[in-house]
């Protein structure tokens, strides 16, 4: 049967290095059929929201969607209910995709192109899977009140269920099991929190335990604290195997991991949900107006996630392993953007990793 496949090329740098993924996709799966839908500020622009219901069911009776990231200095005054960002909210919550896996692999070629010196991140392979739908991100009640004679207090709050938690330790044991090998003192899973100061830390800890206990008792499981584990990322990264975190510390977490691969532009994600949803695939940085429009972002992390949405989604492992060689050869070859060194612009990062194929 044909699958479909969604891109929401999006603001700033999106459309560029969407643009680069879709040639990549049509060299290594060229049956695909595509479609492409405004979002964002571009959907802002011409509709008044960032997603509208119409982009809402295509991508729901998609097989898979690519997206290139949102926002802006733009849409800053918008109303808040209305900014690109929310639009990704409401897209990853209208489709479920709670299990957000964001790899930081850093490819041999680029071991000195890390803050950190070659020996602490060559060789490194870690999966971040970071809870998508929940939490502080999501949490009522929320917002900003008046409390009168100029004083005003804004509160958000960060709330999971058991069952919210269970279903993404679940995917990270299973993704766990496929890797097993890796880290050093953090062999399995390691999940994080603050349950040092928050119930819900309380609670996430808590119930990772008896999931632990109840289905994956012969996985190795750690416990750390969030704060500790920024610490370690930048200490020993090469400990680490699977972290495991909520919707805040794995966005936090999963910015500070890029840096060991060389640059924020290498890192993918993928959003998944329940077997036979569709897959939300994504790099993991911005819309980077600082460099937008002048052909100088790094299109690897979007062409890695189109490689995600290829093995995730899509179940063409072959097709995913051709790009993921390409892109490791291209840059064995020397090819390089501006943010790993280099002085190649997207297009041209496109076409090495094409020739590459
Ligand atoms: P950013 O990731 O856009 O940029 C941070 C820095 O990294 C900038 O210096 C940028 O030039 C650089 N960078 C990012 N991607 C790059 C690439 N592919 N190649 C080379 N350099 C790259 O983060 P920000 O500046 O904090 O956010 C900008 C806007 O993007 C904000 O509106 C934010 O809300 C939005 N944002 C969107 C997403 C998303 O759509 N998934 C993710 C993060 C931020
Ligand atoms: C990310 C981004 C988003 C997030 C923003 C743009 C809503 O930072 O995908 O990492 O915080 O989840
Ligand atoms: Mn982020």
């Amino acid at each position: 049967m044909t699958q479909t496949f969604l891109l929401l090329p999006g603001d700033g740098i999106g459309p560029e290095v969407t643009e680069q993924a879709r040639r990549v996709l049509d060299v290594v799966a060229p049956d695909l059929k595509f479609s492409e839908g405004l979002f964002g500020g571009a959907s802002y622009d011409v509709h008044g929201v960032p997603l509208t219901d119409e982009v809402l069911n295509q991508a729901r009776q998609s097989d898979a969607i690519l997206m290139g990231a949102v926002g802006g200095p733009k849409w800053a005054k918008v109303a808040r209910n209305l900014r690109p960002e929310m639009g990704l909210l409401k897209l990853r919550k209208e489709l479920d995709v709670y299990a957000n896996l964001r790899p930081a692999f850093c490819f041999p070629a680029l071991a000195d192109a890390s803050s950190l010196k070659r020996e602490f991140v060559e060789g490194l392979d870690i999966m971040i899977v970071r809870e998508l739908t929940s939490g502080v991100y999501f949490g009522e009640p929320r917002g900003i009140d008046d409390l009168g004679n100029g004083e005003r207090k804004g509160y958000d709050n960060a709330c999971y269920t058991s069952s919210e938690i269970r279903r993404v330790a679940r995917v990270a044991f299973e993704i766990a099991k496929g890797r097993k090998g890796k880290g050093g003192a953090y062999p399995g899973v390691t999940s994080t929190d603050k349950s040092n100061v928050m119930e819900s830390g309380v609670l996430w800890r808590e119930e990772v335990t008896k999931l632990h206990q109840e289905e994956f008792a012969n996985e190795p499981l750690d416990h750390i604290l969030a704060d500790a584990m920024a610490m370690q990322l930048v200490k020993k990264p090469k400990d680490v195997n699977v972290i495991l975190a909520d919707n805040l510390f794995g966005d936090i977490l999963s910015d500070e991991a890029s840096q060991l691969t060389g640059s924020i532009g290498m890192l993918p994600s993928a959003a998944l949900g329940e077997p036979g949803t569709p897959g939300l695939y994504e790099p993991v940085h911005g819309s980077a107006p600082d460099i937008a429009g002048k052909g100088l972002a790094n299109p690897c992390a979007a062409i890695l996630s189109a490689e995600m949405a290829l093995r995730w989604s899509l179940d063409r492992a072959d097709a995913a392993d051709r790009i993921w060689n390409a892109v490791g050869k291209a840059l064995e070859d020397g090819a390089r953007t501006a943010d790993l060194g280099g002085s190649m612009s997207t297009a041209q990062m496109g076409d090495a990793i094409i020739a590459a194929l």
